[in-house]
Order: structure tokens, then C-alpha cells, then sequence
């Protein structure tokens, strides 16, 4: 499921190519989706909408092996599609038959059916493959975290590529099924909801389903020993927390803080609407060497460093917050991050005001006042960062600033209805930048685009008169 980047490279070639029109209409689906900040992520050419993946994990040794089965729409004729993923591939079927597979680049894998495969029809693609993920690398890293009793799937914007083959953007999601098998004691965690589990001969299998659209980095794969808890929220949504059994002295604090999974969910509900999974929770694997979150869909991952001074609810608020802003409504393309983080961050300052820790507007003011003009803070540009400072903390707490500004210029009453107003609008796709802007000035009723490049897309501070103007 994807739309808006089209990569033109296929398009101009069967131009400049004066092949006859019967073989001209088949061509290499392209490398990459037409991301402008990771040209290589996601592939050209077709649209996945499910994902099968059926694994084994062994833990002493970091192998994983198993078999994916994907269920794609041609939006190309295709005499090739490519996916993203590290692992050795043993063979590859499209539609059922054999196809010639060869690897590229950082992550591409390349599959030539015998057949091409004609625009606008289902394919069914089946990889299996085996391998080591923390031995892999892409670019010189890897986000497949080894733990002492298992290995956790957690990075943005990478994070599939270590185990499972994918259309790896977030402008095609989709629906999974992950089942695992692991040693009897261990648990395996995903996204969604546990179908079921089974045993037999020194193996469990845990079979989890998300059932509503996904974007490939928001899907998670959990191993290792854990306590879980189980609860259902007051609308019945069951929840499902994991905690490795080696939190040490952060178990407390890490408990206290997830375990307000529930509450957390059913106070955002009154900003962004309802919640819009039909599973809930956190988990927090023993990973103290990751020093982010990530908001996995349906159940975030924690990691212990989060919880080290104390309880940290706030850390709750952002992840279960990007369940609206980020998974629900997805990014268009990585530029558009700021439509993720800066409302995650403007959510904690909601939350400080709900707790009487500070009122967003006293954030601002503390945030506006402690990074003086030469600060290189102000020249990340939330609304369009670039892919060296996507996780810069300007695109936080700017990108935060850029709301408060917006709310003081709108009024609370318009503000308030454009944040639960968007993810409606936007439900289960994807959305730019600019398409909030157009939003919130159709909202309003009011020109935006003058206050919003001032918070967004100028690489200096806003002067004292911008700042006055919106009581920042
Ligand atoms: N979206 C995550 C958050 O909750 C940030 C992840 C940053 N990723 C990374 N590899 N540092 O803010
Ligand atoms: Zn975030």
C-alpha cells in the first residue's frame, strides 16, 4: 500500500531505449522507492500488503533462519523486483516457480522470476534464507541488538533488513503475520496480538498477528527470557508487557512506568482520537547498551537506559503518542519526520501539564530561552533536517516549539481539533509535511505558511518579534 514518490528512472529509460514495445513494456522494478534521503531504501515496481513470516531463532547462537511469504500487487509491469534484506537467501519462488536470485548494493536482493509479471496482477513471493543477523552490516552498522539470553529487531529508519526481506519504506505497509520458534523458556515477542502458542520437543512456537497496516520499521522481533504481564484496557484492548528477567535494579522503574501503558493510551485518546489497534503494550529486553525508544507498532520497545534514574512515564507518553503519529499516519518520506517526533515531543509537554510538572507554554519558554542564537540547534530545519540530523533533538523540541507556536497563533480550539482532526484524515497511510500545513490552515482557516517556515524551515532562531508574536 503506497502512493506519492514515484522513481522515474524505469519511466525515462524506456524512453531513451528504442526497444520494441512488447519487451520495452518489462523492465527492473527500481533499487530504491524514490526516497531523496535514502535513494536505496524500498524498491520500485509493486506494493506488498502482507507479510508471512515463519521463524526460527536459536539464541546461544544468533541464527535465524526461516521462510517469508509475501503477498504483493504489481504497480509496474516487472521483468525483476528487487527487496531489501542482509541474510543468505537459499531460494526464492514467485507465483509458485523458481526465480534466479542475485544480491546488490547494501541490501538489495534481486529476484528474476521465469515469468514477468504483468502491472496491476498478485504475486506471491516466497524467500527462504538463513543467517547470523548481528554478523550482517548495512553502511557500517547494525540495529539487530544481541541481549545476553536473546536479540531484539529495534532501529529507525532501519531495522527489517536483519530479518525479513521487505519493500523496506514507509510508503508501503502492511499487514504481518510472525510466527517463532524458539527454545522451550524463551519467549518471542511482535507486534499485535498472540494467536497462539504451542510446544514440542524443546521448541515453543508463538504465532503474532498485527492486522492492520504497518510500515516495515515498525515491525519488531523480540527473543529472550521475559516476565509478562497481561491486562486489558478499559475499552478491552487486551495489553501484553514484556520485561527481560535481567533489568536488575531498573525492573522497578521500568515496571512502574509501562505498566501505565493503559492510562497513558486512554488519556492520549482525548487529543488524537480513539486508539487504532486492537492490541497494546511496551517491552523492555535487556538492551542497556541502546539509548533510544521506538514506537514498534502496537507495542513499543523500551530500553533499560530509559528507566535508569526512575520511573519515566514521560518516555510512555512519546512512543504510545507516535502510534498516532507515525504508525497510523506514517511519513510520506523520511523528510517528513518532524509530522512524527514533533508531536510525540509536544505530547510529553501535554503530559507535564496534566501531571502539574509545567505547562507546554512554560517548556517552550524554557526551551526558546536555553539555546541562544548561535546554538547550532537553530539551524536544523525540523521541517526538512536532512538525513544526518533526522533524530537531532531540534527536530524534537523545535519541532515541539513549532506546535506551541502554531497553537498560540490558532487558539486552542482549532489546535486541538487539527490534532485529533489529522490522524482521522490521514488513517493508516501516509502524509507530508506540506499536507499538514494545508490542514491546519483549512482548520483555521487561516494563512500558516509564513509562521510555519519560520518554525520549520529557517536555520536561524526565530527573532524575539516571531517568538513574541506567538508568546513563545
Ligand atoms: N522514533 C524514535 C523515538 O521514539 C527514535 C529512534 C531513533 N533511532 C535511532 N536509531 N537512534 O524518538
Ligand atoms: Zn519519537
Amino acid at each position: 500500500m503506497h502512493r506519492r514518490l514515484i522513481a522515474p528512472g524505469a519511466f525515462v529509460a524506456s524512453l531513451l531505449l528504442a526497444i520494441p514495445a512488447s519487451a520495452a513494456s518489462y523492465e527492473p522494478g527500481a533499487p530504491g522507492i524514490g526516497d531523496p534521503y535514502y535513494p536505496a531504501y524500498g524498491n520500485g515496481g509493486y506494493d506488498v500488503s502482507h507479510y508471512d513470516l515463519r521463524l526460527k531463532y536459536q539464541p546461544g547462537t544468533d541464527r535465524l533462519e526461516g521462510t517469508a511469504t509475501l503477498l504483493a500487487r504489481t504497480t509496474e509491469s516487472l521483468s525483476r523486483l528487487n527487496l531489501d534484506f542482509l541474510l543468505d537467501v537459499s531460494e526464492a519462488r514467485v507465483n509458485g516457480t523458481k526465480a534466479a536470485f542475485s544480491t546488490s548494493g547494501e541490501h538489495e536482493l534481486e529476484i528474476t522470476p521465469r515469468n514477468p509479471l504483468p502491472k496491476g496482477t498478485e504475486v506471491t513471493v516466497v524467500v527462504r534464507y538463513a543467517g547470523v543477523p548481528s554478523a550482517e552490516k548495512a553502511y557500517g552498522f547494525t540495529s539487530w541488538l544481541r541481549t545476553p539470553d536473546g536479540a531484539v529487531a529495534a532501529g529507525e529508519p532501519e531495522a527489517a533488513w536483519w530479518w525479513f526481506p521487505s519493500n523496506d519504506h514507509p510508503l508501503d505497509k502492511a499487514t504481518y503475520d510472525v510466527s517463532v520458534l524458539v527454545p522451550d523458556g524463551t519467549q518471542a515477542l511482535s507486534n499485535g496480538t498472540l494467536q497462539s502458542t504451542s510446544s514440542r520437543a524443546g521448541w515453543t512456537r508463538y504465532n503474532w498477528r498485527s492486522n492492520k497496516p504497518q510500515a516495515t520499521y515498525l515491525a519488531t522481533l523480540a527473543v529472550g527470557r521475559f516476565d509478562i504481564t497481561t491486562g486489558r484496557t478499559e475499552n478491552g484492548i487486551p495489553i501484553v508487557n514484556a520485561y527481560s528477567k535481567d533489568l536488575g535494579d531498573d525492573a522497578g522503574a521500568a515496571r512502574a512506568s509501562v505498566e501505565r501503558t493503559g492510562e497513558v493510551a486512554a488519556w492520549l485518546t482525548e487529543y488524537f482520537g480513539p486508539y487504532p489497534y486492537n492490541a497494546l503494550g511496551g517491552y523492555v529486553p535487556n538492551t542497556p547498551q541502546v539509548g533510544y525508544a521506538l514506537e514498534t507498532q502496537t507495542r513499543p520497545f523500551y530500553s533499560p537506559r530509559q528507566f535508569a534514574s526512575g520511573s519515566n512515564v514521560s518516555v510512555v507518553v512519546h512512543e504510545l503518542a507516535h502510534q498516532w503519529y507515525g504508525d497510523l499516519v506514517s511519513v510520506a518520506g523520511w523528510k517528513d519526520i518532524w509530522i512524527n517526533e514533533g508531536f510525540a515531543r509536544y505530547a510529553q509537554w501535554l503530559w507535564s501539564e496534566h501531571e502539574n510538572e509545567g505547562t507546554a507554554q512554560e517548556i517552550a519558554d524554557h526551551v526558546y530561552a536555553s539555546r541562544a542564537a548561535d546554538d547550532p540547534f537553530w539551524t536544523v530545519r525540523p521541517g526538512d533536517p536532512g538525513p544526518e540530523n533526522q533524530f537531532h533533538i531540534a527536530v524534537y523540541d523545535r519541532g515541539a516549539l513549532a506546535l506551541q507556536a502554531l497553537r498560540n497563533e490558532i487558539g486552542d480550539a482549532a489546535f486541538f481539533e487539527i490534532l485529533k482532526g489529522w490522524p482521522a484524515k490521514y488513517a493508516y497511510g501516509n502524509a507530508t509535511v506540506g499536507d499538514f500545513v494545508a490542514y491546519a490552515e483549512q482548520v483555521s482557516g487561516r494563512r500558516l505558511d509564513a509562521l510555519l517556515d519560520t518554525w520549520l524551515y529557517q536555520p536561524t532562531k526565530p527573532g524575539a518579534a516571531a517568538a513574541e508574536r506567538v508568546g513563545v
